[in-house]
Formats: structure tokens, C-alpha cells, sequence
């Protein structure tokens, strides 16, 4: 179910105009559907069945807190890969034994930090990360719970800046190596091996390059057990696709499926998708100020840029923009720019629009690296974010003014 779509000739998000949301909350504006985030989570939970897993949402993928709590409350897990989103996690409600962190540069105080509150699971991305955290937990007297990051050397087929799994990312552990520090771990007097890990990379659209990962995962499985070394779960990590434009990513339950199929007994799988969650469950809001055409391109100049959400300028990225109030005017192909003294500055090309000044514009699928993403270039305040649940409308995240931009600088005396 789309919980964006047209009533009476208007763009409505669950059961509120949108237009009416831009009024009272203003744009730049990002908007998100609970029902949407709760359905999409529910559609990976109901895949596994009765077999023992964790869905432990990424967090990067958008981390307002009421988005945490929403999923939190679902009952799901997250993937953290910083302190920040350790903190955004509890504070969201959610448990420390569902937490799972990833990241190639963990510092020492964040893995104390993650270890005194007893997080499910450390991704270990390197052999220097597992001395460093065997050293942090022994002076906390603890014990570790590790997976090891394998990076398995399948091409993700994606876009080159969100592969992971292939061996010239920074990634994880070659997987021929891998059985070597699994050895180094389980000698080590402060951690215990709990499974295997790997994240190929994001926007994947077909099954079987996770198929393929999957493979070699379980052929290092096989490897680790006869050198009796156990192995209580295995991480696949994220990266299911969403259609931005004409992408037909594989249903949630059918990746869930072929991955089960391959898996052993009942052995534990956890997964970590954040875009599949998020991305199709927020819109982005902005208004036209002004229109340009010139003699080369029409532009529209809105009040949302690439500071705001910086997919298309970053990777290019194709994201749907639609009339928040379609109307009659001449429809033309507009570029859609924003304020930003940067060429790149741009939501989308060559978009087919009747557009009028004062209009407002909805760019889809914005509820994952959207909002995370954005950053204060130009001195630009951040926008608000809006939480829709049925016909009520929370703001989860207030505009942010000047003074806040400014509150951690200070003049030279
Ligand atoms: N797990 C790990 C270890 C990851 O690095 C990522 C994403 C995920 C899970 C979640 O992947 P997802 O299910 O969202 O594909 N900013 C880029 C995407 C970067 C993804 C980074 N890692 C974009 O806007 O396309």
C-alpha cells in the first residue's frame, strides 16, 4: 500500500493533505508514514517465520528518533555504526540485546560504550578493530560478543559508492583470511565468536548476488566448524533495493525466502535493511519560489537543495517529483534546482511539470538517506521533520533556526 497518494485531486500522506502539512509545518519539510515504516518492517519480521532471526533496522538510513521508537516499538533491532547512534537508540526505547554495530573505525570509547550497556553483537571489520576491542573489554572485565565482517568479493551490481563486498572496498575481512582471525578471536581471553558477517552493499535490485555472498558464507561456516569453531548466527546484512523509478527489487518476503533456503538447521539470521524500511515511507516537501526558463533549460528554483537532501547531486540518483496540487498550467520539462551556489545543486532534470510559482513539490522516496544526509553548506537551516500516524500529524524534529547553526562557534576575543 502506498501511504502517498492522490484523493480528490490532492496528495494526501495517510489521511492528511499534504498541502496542508507544507501550511502548518512549513518547507523544506521532510514527512513520514508510520503505517508505511511499520508495514515494511513487518513484511521482512513475518518472512522469517518461526525461524529464529533479528531485523535489525540501519540506522544511518534515517535516525530521527521517532522513527527509532516507531520501529522500536515493532519490536525491531538496529545496526549502529557510531556513539551518536548507540544514543539514539536507547533514548528511542530500544533494547541494547537487539543492537548490532558495524563500521570499519570504531574508537575505543564507543566500543566501552556499546560493551557496558551489553550490546548483541560487535561487527568486527578488521584484525586491529579485534585486538583493540579484546583490550577495551578486558579493561572493563568483560567479555566481547564478535561477529567477523567477511567481505566476500561478489559485485553487488550497484552503484560504485554504496558496493561494499567487493575487494577493493574498505570493507571487512578478505574471506579467505577470515579463518585466521576466527582462530586469533578465539584465543583471545576477552572475546567471544558469535557468528559470521557480511553487507555486500545497498540499492541491490536481484537476488542473486546476496544468493552468491550467502554461498561463501556458508562455505567459511563449513570451514570454522571443522576447525571447532562455533557459530551461533550469521549477519547478511542490508542492501534489498526499492523502486525509485522502474527498479523491480524482489518482494521483502521472497529475499527473506531465498536466503532461508539456503540456511542450515534453524540456525539464527539476522538481517540489517534501512532503505528498504525507510526509503519509500518519506516524502520530501518543497516549494517553488520562483520559475527561470531560458533559452537553453527551464529551471524552477525551490526551496529545497542538495544541503537538504543530497541524493541526486551525490550519486545521481533519479527520485520521483510530483505535484503536491497538480493543476492545469503549461506543462513543460523543468529542472528542479535549488538555492545552493552550486551547479550541482539539483533534485531532478527534465521533469515533465505544470508548475506555478508558490506550488509545492513532493520528491519520493526521501524517507532513507534523506533527511540523515543533509548539512548546513550555504548556512542553511535543516528542515523539519513530520511524523504522520492516520489523520494526526507530529513534528518529530523542528526546523532548525540560525541561532542553533551558530550556537557552537565563538568570535576570536
Ligand atoms: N549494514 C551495513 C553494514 C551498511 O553499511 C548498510 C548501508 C546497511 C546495513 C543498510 O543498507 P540498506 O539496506 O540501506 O541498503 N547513502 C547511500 C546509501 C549508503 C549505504 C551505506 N551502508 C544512498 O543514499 O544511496
Amino acid at each position: 500500500m502506498d501511504p502517498f497518494s492522490y484523493r480528490d485531486g490532492e496528495l494526501f500522506a495517510e489521511e492528511l493533505p499534504v498541502a496542508q502539512l507544507a501550511e502548518r509545518f512549513g518547507t523544506p519539510l521532510y514527512l513520514y508514514s508510520r503505517d508505511a515504516l511499520e508495514t515494511h518492517y513487518h513484511a521482512f519480521d513475518d518472512a522469517f517465520g518461526e525461524h529464529p532471526h533479528r531485523v535489525c533496522y540501519a540506522v544511518k538510513a534515517n535516525s530521527n528518533l521517532a522513527v527509532l521508537q516507531v520501529l522500536a516499538q515493532a519490536g525491531a533491532g538496529f545496526d549502529i555504526v557510531s556513539g551518536g547512534e548507540l544514543e539514539r537508540v536507547l533514548r528511542a526505547g530500544g533494547e541494547p540485546r537487539n543492537i548490532v554495530f558495524s563500521g570499519v573505525g570504531k574508537t575505543a570509547g564507543e566500543m566501552a560504550d556499546a560493551l557496558k550497556v551489553g550490546i548483541h553483537c560487535f561487527n568486527v571489520e578488521s584484525a586491529a578493530e579485534l585486538e583493540l576491542l579484546n583490550l577495551v573489554a578486558g579493561e572493563l572485565d568483560r567479555v566481547a560478543p564478535i561477529a567477523i565482517r567477511v567481505n566476500p568479493d561478489v559485485d553487488a551490481q550497484t552503484h560504485p559508492y554504496i558496493s561494499t563486498g567487493l575487494k577493493e572496498n574498505k570493507f571487512g575481512v578478505d574471506i579467505q583470511k577470515a579463518p585466521a582471525l576466527y582462530q586469533r578471536a578465539a584465543e583471545l581471553p576477552h572475546i567471544k565468536v558469535l557468528g559470521i558477517d557480511c553487507h555486500i552493499g545497498s540499492q541491490l535490485t536481484r537476488l542473486a548476488p546476496f544468493e552468491d555472498a550467502l554461498e561463501r558464507v556458508l562455505k567459511l561456516l563449513g570451514d570454522l566448524q571443522a576447525l571447532g569453531i562455533e557459530i551461533h548466527h550469521l549477519d547478511l546484512g542490508g542492501g534489498l533495493g526499492v523502486t525509485y523509478q522502474d527498479e523491480a527489487p524482489p518482494a521483502r518476503s521472497d529475499y527473506v525466502q531465498a536466503l532461508l533456503k539456503h540456511i542450515p538447521g534453524d540456525l539464527p539470521v539476522h538481517i540489517e535493511p534501512g532503505r528498504s524500511i525507510a526509503a519509500n515511507a518519506g516524502l520530501f516537501i518543497t516549494q517553488v519560489l520562483f520559475l527561470k526558463p531560458t533559452e537553453h533549460r527551464n529551471f524552477a528554483v525551490v526551496d529545497g537543495a542538495m544541503n537538504d537532501l543530497i541524493r541526486p547531486s551525490l550519486y545521481s540518483a533519479w527520485q520521483e517529483i510530483v505535484p503536491v496540487t497538480p493543476h492545469d498550467a503549461d506543462c513543460r520539462d523543468w529542472d528542479i534546482v535549488g538555492p545552493v551556489c552550486e551547479t550541482g545543486d539539483f533534485l531532478g532534470k527534465d521533469r515533465a511539470l505544470a508548475l506555478e510559482a508558490g506550488d509545492y513539490l513532493a520528491v519520493r522516496s526521501a524517507g532513507a538517506y534523506g533527511f540523515v544526509m543533509a548539512s548546513n553548506y550555504n548556512s542553511r537551516n535543516r528542515p523539519a521533520e513530520v511524523m504522520v500516524d492516520g489523520d494526526q500529524a507530529f513534528l518529530v524534529r523542528a526546523r532548525e533556526t540560525v541561532d542553533e547553526q551558530l550556537r557552537l562557534e565563538t568570535l576570536l576575543p
